[in-house]
C-alpha cells in the first residue's frame, strides 16, 4: 500500500497545526499531506516530517486526488469547500460546527462511538472540545453505573478562539503589566458587539447568546452530549467560561449516576483503565490535573473525584484535557484512524 493522500485545511491556524503534528506520529499510511489555507497564505512554507510543504489556497480544485480532508478553518469555509472535497471523492473530518447537528453526520469520540463512522456519507463531525473531554471521562461511568444528569462548567483557554486571540492576550498581559492602555477587539465573540480583555480576566460568555440565556457554546455541549450519547433523555446543563489559559480547557462536572452501588473508589477504578483517559486523583499529595501539565498531551485526564455532600447519587470531578489535541487535532486524526482500521477509506 503506497498510502493515503490527506489534505489539512486550515493547516495555518490554531488547530490545523496541531493537525500537522498530529499527522507526524499517525499510524495512518500516508503517502503525501496536502496543505491548505486562505489566499494569504498561498506559498507560505510549513515542516512536515522534517520536509518543507508549501500552503496552498482552498479551492475546489485543491481537492482532486484528497482521500481524507480535516477541516478546521471555520464553519462557513466547511459548508463551502467540504462538499466539495467529498464530490472528489473525499471523507471529510470536519471540526467546526457546520454539519455536528446534521443528522446524516456522524459526531464521532473514538473512545465513546466509533462504530458511528460506519454510518457516514461523506462528512464526519468532530465534536466542540468541551463536549469531547466530557464524554471521554463520563463514557465508563455511564456504561457501568448509568447516567442521569450532567451539571458542568468549563473553564475554557483562548487558543480555542484561534491564534489571533492568543496574541491579543499576550499583548494585553504586556501592556497592563506595564501600566500601557490596552485593546480588546475579539473575545469573548468575535461576532458579538461589545469586547472585554481576558487577560487577567474571566468571561462568562463563549460565542454569541441564544435561546434561554444559553450560549450557542452551551448549548453545543448540551445537544452534543445528547447525540454522542444517543440519549435524548439525559439532563444535561452548561455554563462555559473563558479564563486566561493558553491551553487546556478544565471542566468542574457534576453527575448524578443512577446506580446506588456507585462510589468514588469505583469510579476511580473505572478511570483508572478507561481508554483515553489518565487518572490524577490524591488530594493528600495534591494530585489533580491542570491545564498547564495537560499542554501537548492526548489524554483526558480526571482528579478530584468526590461525593456529592446532600445527593446520594451525585458525584463531582474535575477534568482536564489539551483542547487543540483531544479536543480538535487529535480526536480528528483519531476519526481518521478508525476508518483505516474499519477499512473505510479507499485509496485513490
Ligand atoms: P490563513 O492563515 O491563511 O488566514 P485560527 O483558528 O487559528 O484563527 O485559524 C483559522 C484557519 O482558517 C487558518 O489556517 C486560516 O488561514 C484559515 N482560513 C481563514 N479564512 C480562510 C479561507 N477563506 N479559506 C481557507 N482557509 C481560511
Amino acid at each position: 500500500m503506497s498510502g493515503y493522500t490527506i489534505a489539512v485545511v486550515g493547516a495555518t491556524g490554531a488547530v490545523g497545526t496541531k493537525m500537522i503534528e498530529m499527522l507526524e506520529s499517525t499510524s495512518l499510511p500516508i503517502q503525501q499531506v496536502k496543505l491548505l489555507a486562505s489566499k494569504r497564505s498561498a506559498g507560505k512554507k510549513l515542516q512536515f516530517n522534517n520536509t518543507e510543504l508549501v500552503v496552498e489556497e482552498t479551492t475546489a480544485e485543491a481537492f482532486e486526488g484528497v482521500d481524507i480532508a480535516l477541516f478546521s478553518a471555520g464553519g462557513s469555509i466547511s459548508k463551502q469547500f467540504a462538499p466539495e472535497a467529498v464530490k472528489k471523492g473525499a471523507i471529510v473530518i470536519d471540526n467546526t460546527s457546520a454539519y455536528r447537528m446534521d443528522p446524516e453526520v456522524p459526531l464521532v469520540v473514538p473512545e465513546v462511538n466509533a462504530e458511528a463512522v460506519k454510518n457516514h456519507k461523506g462528512i464526519i463531525a468532530n465534536p466542540n472540545c468541551s463536549t469531547i473531554q466530557m464524554m471521554v471521562a463520563l463514557q465508563p461511568i455511564r456504561e457501568k453505573y448509568g447516567l442521569n444528569r450532567i451539571i458542568v462548567s468549563t473553564y475554557q483557554a483562548v487558543s480555542g478562539a484561534g491564534a489571533a486571540a492568543v496574541d491579543e492576550m499576550k499583548e494585553q498581559a504586556q501592556q497592563m503589566l506595564n501600566n500601557e492602555a490596552y485593546e480588546a477587539a475579539i473575545l469573548p465573540s468575535g461576532g458579538d458587539k461589545k469586547h472585554y480583555p481576558i487577560s487577567f480576566n474571566v468571561l462568562p460568555q463563549i460565542d454569541l447568546f441564544t435561546e434561554g440565556g444559553y450560549t450557542y457554546e452551551e448549548w453545543k455541549m448540551i445537544n452534543e452530549t445528547k447525540k454522542i450519547m444517543s440519549d435524548e433523555d439525559i439532563k444535561i446543563s452548561a455554563t462555559c467560561v473563558r479564563v486566561p489559559v493558553i491551553s487546556g480547557h478544565s471542566e468542574s462536572i457534576y453527575i448524578e449516576v443512577l446506580d446506588k452501588s456507585a462510589s468514588v473508589s469505583g469510579i476511580q477504578d473505572l478511570l483508572r483503565t478507561a481508554p483515553g483517559v489518565s487518572l490524577q486523583d490524591d488530594p493528600t499529595v495534591q494530585l489533580y490535573p491542570t491545564p498547564l501539565a495537560a499542554e501537548g498531551k492526548k489524554e483526558t485526564f480526571v482528579g478530584r473525584i468526590r461525593k456529592d455532600i446532600d445527593e446520594e447519587t451525585g458525584y463531582h470531578m474535575w477534568v482536564v484535557s489539551d483542547n487543540l489535541l483531544k479536543g480538535a487535532a487529535w480526536n480528528s486524526v483519531q476519526i481518521a484512524e478508525t476508518l483505516h482500521e474499519l477499512n473505510l477509506v479507499t485509496e485513490k
